[in-house]
């Protein structure tokens, strides 16, 4: 066994415990993120996992299954034995009778306190069950020699009335102080980065409001299709999958303003004040500021793909929108009158996640002619993947005799910048849930304050008649994504 001598941060003894062990997110996810974490010294060695869920696979099957996921393992020797596996129904409180005896045996064997982590990798429904078991098994409290927490997943319910159950389901065995609630875009390097950029530097904060800002734009553009996850995306759609999340997390950090403490209340005061204040559009305006879109066939980098509806488990009548833009308001004093556009789509041309805040342009240029022609709105350009930068688009004069000004770029690059190793998403979150930093996770209020903006969109999107446009695979989305910008003077800006 590796002897981890030097942790950066300090954790204690704990034994993190995955319900749904056996899924795709355990696999792709926690289990490389928890070899990485050992690989980097920042787990102590009495750090144990128990799988749960209900397939057959014993701790033999499981120790294959965390050898196979983290195939980078470098240092993981013995310790592989301080994996261990029980298979059991989550509805049956049999289950938490067996998984506390076995929690009892590794901590006592391992002389540790009792800090334990749930982890609940598994279908959302389940969610609630699990938690109640938990708590009516004893599982839930935090004792005297150790922390109990549980992380969930998005997510958070499906619409304001089951989210606002969700969270009494888990009040009920566990404190909000308890719930960390993942969202894996605020685990990125570059999200967290906004908060240093705006609150850290004093160039930017005096200018990022209405009296400089001419529009914001928000984009989440995916180059790839539902995969094999038609099944799930069907029942989703793009504006659960991600505007309710991810987008609408991102608008809160970029509009929020400005924390008195980087301290998890703070900012979550912060990001559900400017939550509160996004305009709620009743159900009749949702029409004119929103476009809702749904791939077909196209073509993306030289080869043809398919369309939405010829997706596997996918019907061919669907009506899920793979495509959603929207004009959003915050009716604060900050962002008064500055239009916020966001969109997200599947089979767009390239992967990329950017925010633009884009300035009102000088008032008057002095130069002849049209020799300022190719100059475009200053603007910051926020690129959180696939690349991580900052740019910053300008006009400068092109050399040579003529005066003409052309739009260029300053650029801040992580990778170019910065030597060390960004960090995976999961890793950061579960080292935080680890060691009760919940700075990066969500409150129960911005979760609902969330639903509350969608509610509209997903009651007016439920109408058979709202307008679903079919737009190419490989192309931005539906031209009326573009009209729905021109209809206010502006324009998107693709990378
Ligand atoms: N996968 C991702 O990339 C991803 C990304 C973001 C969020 N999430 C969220 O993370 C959670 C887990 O996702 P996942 O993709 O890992 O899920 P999954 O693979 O579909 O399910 C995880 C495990 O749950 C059990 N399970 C599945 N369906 C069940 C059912 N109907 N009844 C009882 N148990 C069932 C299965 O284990 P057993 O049959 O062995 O019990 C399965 O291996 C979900 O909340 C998901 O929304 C996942």
């Amino acid at each position: 066994m590796s002897i981890h001598m030097n942790r950066k941060r300090q954790i204690e003894g704990t034994t993190l415990v995955i319900f749904g062990a056996s899924g795709d997110l355990t696999s792709r996810k926690i289990l490389p993120a928890i070899a990485s974490l050992w690989d980097q010294e920042q787990l102590p060695n009495e750090f144990s996992v128990i799988g749960v869920a209900r397939s057959p696979l014993g701790d033999e099957g499981f120790r294959r299954l965390v050898m196979e996921s983290a195939a980078s393992w470098d240092s993981i020797g013995t310790y592989i034995e301080n994996f261990h596996y029980l298979q059991g129904d989550y509805t049956s409180i049999s289950t938490y009778q067996s998984l506390t005896k076995l929690l009892d045996s590794i901590e006592q064997t391992r002389q540790t306190g009792k800090s334990r982590l749930f982890y609940l990798a598994t279908i959302p429904s389940l969610f609630g069950t699990i938690s109640s078991l938990l708590g009516e098994s004893g599982l839930s409290q935090s004792g005297a020699s150790g922390f109990t927490r549980i992380i969930i997943e998005k997510p958070f319910g499906n619409d304001t009335s089951s989210a606002l159950k969700l969270n009494s389901d888990m009040h009920r065995s566990f404190s909000e102080e308890q719930i960390y609630r993942i969202d894996h875009y605020l685990g990125k390097e570059t999200v967290q980065n906004l908060l240093a950029l705006r609150f850290s530097n004093a160039i930017f904060e005096p200018i990022w409001n209405r009296n400089f800002v001419n529009n914001v734009q928000i984009t989440v553009a995916e180059q790839i299709g539902v995969g094999h996850r038609g099944g799930f995306y069907e029942n989703a759609g793009a504006l659960k999958d991600i505007i309710q999340n991810h987008m609408l997390q991102v608008l809160s950090l970029v509009l929020m303003e400005a924390p008195a403490l980087m301290t998890a209340e703070s900012i979550q005061n912060e990001k559900v004040k400017v939550l509160s204040a996004v305009e709620i559009p009743s159900i009749a305006e949702v029409a004119s500021r929103t476009v809702r879109g749904q791939y077909v066939s196209g073509v993306i980098n030289s080869e043809e793909v398919k369309g939405y509806r010829e997706e596997r488990d996918v019907s061919s009548t669907s009506k899920t929108e793979t495509y959603v833009a929207m004009r959003l308001a915050v009716d604060n004093w900050r962002w008064a009158g500055v239009p916020i556009f966001i969109r997200t789509g599947k089979r767009m041309p390239k992967r990329e996640t950017q925010v633009v805040m884009e300035f009102n342009r000088a008032p008057h240029l002095p130069f002849i002619g049209g020799s300022a022609r190719q100059l475009g709105p200053n603007r910051l350009i926020l690129r959180i993947q696939p690349e991580e930068e900052i740019k910053l688009v300008f006009g400068a004069k092109v050399p040579g005799q003529d005066y003409n000004i052309r739009s260029v770029a300053m650029n801040f690059s992580y990778a170019d910048t910065f030597k060390e190793v960004s960090w995976d998403a999961y890793e950061r979150l579960i080292l935080d849930a680890l060691l009760g930093d919940r700075t990066l996770f969500l409150r129960s209020d911005e979760v609902i304050k969330a639903w509350e903006i969608v509610e509209p969109i997903q009651r007016a999107f439920s109408d058979l008649d709202f307008p679903l446009y079919p737009y190419a695979a490989g192309t931005y989305g539906p031209k009326e994504a573009s009209k729905l910008l021109q209809s206010t003077g502006h324009y998107w800006h693709n990378s």
